[in-house]
């Protein structure tokens, strides 16, 4: 959630951590700050100007002293305490000589900090990180070197961190540690680094560590070393990071969104490439699992969170379809805690973009614990997801900075739906005609989407006029359904208008109550199986006074009759259709937000990867 960075033995300190910062803004955004460190000093600036915070930190930081080789830096997304100055990051120990960076969430803080308060330390912010800066003091007064104070420090606090700290007295050294929340090392000749993310130092690293959790490392200008909760030596694993700058910044689009949503048919294509052996063969390079084992999977239960939730429903329906496994699909955060049944044969999907996304890894570590195989579906090589389930199945949609998720999603069902027809492929719960059918469905999705795109203007026209509406409804049968809801998810999350997702034949048991002239439903119509029945949904809101945009394939020739206004997709697969037909709903709450004046790219409250439960 929060963004960290920290640099040792840089000759432009300052600007390697406000860069850093500004790359990490879409973690969390309510506040930032830096800590400049050297022999006997610490030099702290902090803002906590919303999503301006980090401009206003760079201004803050114009009179900042010179000379400083070392530092740590940090944007916050508000957990303990109010997104204020005083509580944003780093916090200092009662010397001011102790710096900390943390994202997470210390879940014992209170009775820390009761306990520290009682030997006389005195607190300056109401954050739960403030008690590791007074742990780590009382450490290091009694005689530890910085790692080992820390490493005392952490063995008295529970929850989640990804911390760095630094302390004056022994400059040029960054102490960094990891449980559940994501850390890199990095390292370039004379200078390490540390952050949550690495496009944080992108450009500036040339190699970049993971740091696993519990495991310290003490950074200094000549490189790093790590150590386990015990003070034993651990080795990072070197990762492979094939990023370059470039794909982290907007490329010519004026937000990352846009740039996102244009990016998606890449992002099928990559996903789809290179995934048949010459024998037919669906293959997965990176799956670190078996034919057999597959083979044996008697049920299916996919855990994810919001977009990546939405992809899961797809999935669904395609497996469910083509291999004939049931399947189940459970929101992350609920899954963990209502005792879930896993029988042997009983294999987990855990779908996340970011791969660090908190709910999503806990309800993987409690499938594993039930003895569960669990499959991630990520977009980060290496993610914490990818390295903690059994297996893997990347997709390639490149870096998503923009909040609201959209490549991703694209490239999600592609990934499940190949995985779904493996399935199928080793079951032979599909013919091979069928298989090479469908195959070649699935590759012809990324035109489909770039012929959509080209229709842009035509969805600006219809925003343009819906400029005053507040309410929206969106709805859809089958995978229609899942569409809807990631298309009332993107509406409301970057224009805060209210917007739900419904399965259309629900409309009657209740929210029907709610229409009325002024209200807008969106329907997706697509499925030719369905729709006649969407198009009597079509009618009961009509009959209402709703206005209706339909998501209609080129041949619908029924539709202009019944909808106010028809956004037209190419014809596919309805088992294709999520990919295709989301791109218009996208494009949809893409305008509408960037009519009302909206950041699309950093809606509020929000952040890009939620790593606090
Ligand atoms: O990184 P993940 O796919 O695990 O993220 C899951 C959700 O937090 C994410 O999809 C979120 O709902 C997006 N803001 C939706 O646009």
């Amino acid at each position: 959630m929060c963004g960290i960075i920290g640099v040792v033995g840089s000759t432009d300190t300052l600007a390697t951590l406000l860069q850093g910062l500004q790359r990490l803004e879409y973690r969390g955004y309510d506040s930032a700050g830096v800590a400049l460190v050297r022999a006997g000093h610490t030099w702290r600036a902090r803002t906590a100007e919303g999503t301006e915070s980090v401009a206003a930190l760079r201004r803050e930081c114009a009179d900042a002293p010179e000379g400083y080789r070392s530092g740590i830096g940090h944007t916050r997304w508000a957990t303990h305490g109010a997104p204020e100055a005083e509580n944003a990051h780093p916090h200092l120990d009662c010397s001011g000589h102790v710096a900390i960076i943390h994202n997470g969430i210390i879940e014992n803080h209170t009775e820390l900090r009761e306990e520290l308060r009682e030997r006389g330390h005195v607190f300056t912010s109401v954050t739960d990180t403030e008690v590791v800066a007074h742990l780590v003091e009382e450490l290091r007064a009694s005689g530890f070197d910085l790692l080992d104070a820390v490493r005392h420090a952490l063995a008295r606090v529970r929850g989640a961190f990804a911390i760095a700290v630094m302390d004056a007295t022994e400059p040029d050294v960054i102490v960094a540690a990891r449980r559940i929340s994501p850390l890199v090392v990095g390292t370039s000749p004379g200078v390490t680094y540390v952050a949550s993310d690495v496009p944080a130092i992108l450009g500036r690293s040339t190699a970049f560590y993971a740091v696993n959790d519990d495991e310290i490392v003490r950074l200094g200008p000549e490189g790093f070393r790590a150590v386990d909760l015990e003070g034993a030596p651990v080795r990072l694993r070197q990762l492979q990071i094939d990023w370059d700058l470039e794909t982290a910044e907007k490329g010519g689009f004026d937000d990352f969104m846009s740039k996102e949503i244009a990016e998606q048919p890449a992002a099928v294509r990559a996903t789809l490439l290179d995934r048949r052996h010459r024998d037919g063969a669906i293959v997965f390079d990176e799956l670190r699992i078996s034919d057999q084992e597959l083979l044996d999977v008697q049920r299916v239960v996919l855990v994810a969170c919001g977009t990546s939730l939405h992809a899961a429903h797809v999935a669904k329906y395609a497996i469910e379809r083509w291999s004939r496994l049931s399947v189940e699909v459970d929101i992350a955060s609920e899954y963990r805690y209502r005792d879930p049944i896993v029988e042997i044969g009983t294999l987990v999907i855990g779908v996340s973009q970011s791969g660090e996304t908190i709910d999503t890894i806990q309800a993987i570590r409690e499938a594993q614990r039930r003895g569960a195989r669990v499959v991630a579906i990520s977009n980060i090589v290496d993610s914490s997801l990818a390295r903690e389930a059994d297996a893997v199945i990347y997709t390639r949609a490149g870096l998503e900075v923009s909040v609201a998720s959209t490549k991703a999603f694209v490239a999600q069902v592609a990934a499940l739906e190949l995985l779904a027809l493996r399935l199928a492929q080793l079951r032979k719960t599909l013919t091979p005609e069928e298989i090479e059918r469908y195959v070649a469905g699935l590759n012809e999705v990324p035109d489909h989407v770039a012929t959509v795109l080209d229709r842009r203007d035509d969805v600006d026209a219809v925003a343009r006029q819906l400029l005053d509406a507040r309410d929206y409804f969106f709805i859809g049968r089958h995978v229609g359904y899942p569409t809807a809801l990631e298309g009332a998810l993107k509406l409301k999350e970057i224009t805060y208008l209210h917007a739900e997702g419904y399965a259309a034949g629900e409309l009657k048991h209740g929210p029907l109550a709610l229409i009325e002239p002024g209200v807008i439903v969106v329907a997706v119509t697509t499925d030719p199986l369905m729709h006649e029945k969407i198009l009597s949904n079509v009618a009961e809101v009509k009959a209402r006074g709703a206005t209706v945009i339909a998501v209609a394939t080129d041949e619908d020739g029924r539709i202009d009759a019944v909808a106010d206004f028809v956004l037209r997709v190419p014809a596919s697969d309805p088992m294709f259709s999520p990919m295709i037909d989301i791109v218009p709903l996208q494009l949809l709450a893409y305008s509408l937000a960037r009519g009302l004046g909206r950041n699309v790219d950093r809606p509020r409250n929000l952040a890009k990867t939620v790593t606090v439960e």
